[in-house]
């Protein structure tokens, strides 16, 4: 892993950003996975920043989310598709049909995660973008998920209920399910960007990196992969 650590949050972002702006320069239609979450909003802004000024175009640029919430519907504020496009598509010049997330609204969800699985495996990401949870959770792949998974329904655990309550006006509202890509699905990626801001962030990290790598800490299942670039805040690399 290629552990580059930053002053502060807007560093990170904008490094973050650099590495993406040098991918879709390189190669016009990248295949770039994102995510969502607080972390990666600071290297949205950066790109969008980019886009305006120096006119770099994703317009032969497709895009792989991660994992949306099942039960949300797509019009719902805090439902993935609506985040993507407030906090970034709706401000680059990404073609609409290029953008991919799985839909948490349909009536068959095997059905979608197997679309899902198939529309990776028929174009490679060539950068995946990660954030990490407080349980070294990445995507919604809990800790105890085989690193073998693919794109499937997955429960999500209590603390990252906890931590995700913060959007929602109540606990009640914060959904139970996801759809996920899984983390066989990550380590397919030709490159992997994690960004992890923040003291809360250290002991996933520490586990990450330091310990072997185990189901408990599905992060650390980003040992097993050659090209993986960690940016952290200070804070975050606390415990390393
Ligand atoms: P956060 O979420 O960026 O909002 O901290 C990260 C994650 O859960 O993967």
């Amino acid at each position: 892993m290629d552990i580059r650590v930053f002053k502060n949050y807007e560093e990170l972002s904008k490094a973050a950003a650099e590495l993406i702006v040098e991918q879709v320069k390189n190669k016009a239609n990248s295949n770039l996975g994102l995510a969502t979450g607080s972390t990666p909003v600071g290297l949205y802004n950066e790109l969008i920043k980019d886009h305006k000024e120096n006119k770099t175009s994703y317009k032969d640029v497709q895009t792989f989310n991660l994992d949306e919430y099942i039960g949300l519907p797509n019009t719902h504020d805090q439902s993935y598709y609506q985040f993507m496009q407030e906090k970034l598509f709706s401000h680059i010049d990404v073609e609409t049909n290029n953008i991919h997330i799985p839909s948490g609204n349909v009536e068959d969800i095997e059905k979608e995660c197997e679309r899902y699985n198939a529309l990776l495996k028929n174009n490679p990401i060539d950068v995946q973008i990660l954030g990490i949870g407080t349980n070294g959770h990445i995507g919604f792949n809990e800790p105890g998920t085989p690193f073998e998974s693919v794109t499937s329904k997955v429960e999500l655990a209590e603390n990252t209920r906890n931590d995700n309550a913060r959007f929602f006006d109540s606990m009640d509202e914060v959904p139970t399910h996801a759809i996920s890509m899984g983390i066989q699905n990550i380590l397919e990626a030709k490159q992997i960007v994690l960004l992890a801001s923040g003291a809360n962030k250290a002991d996933a990290i520490k586990a990450m990196v330091k310990d072997a790598a185990s189901i408990d800490c599905p992060a650390s299942a980003l040992q097993n992969h050659a090209n993986v670039i960690v940016l952290l805040d200070e804070a975050a690399a606390s415990k390393l």
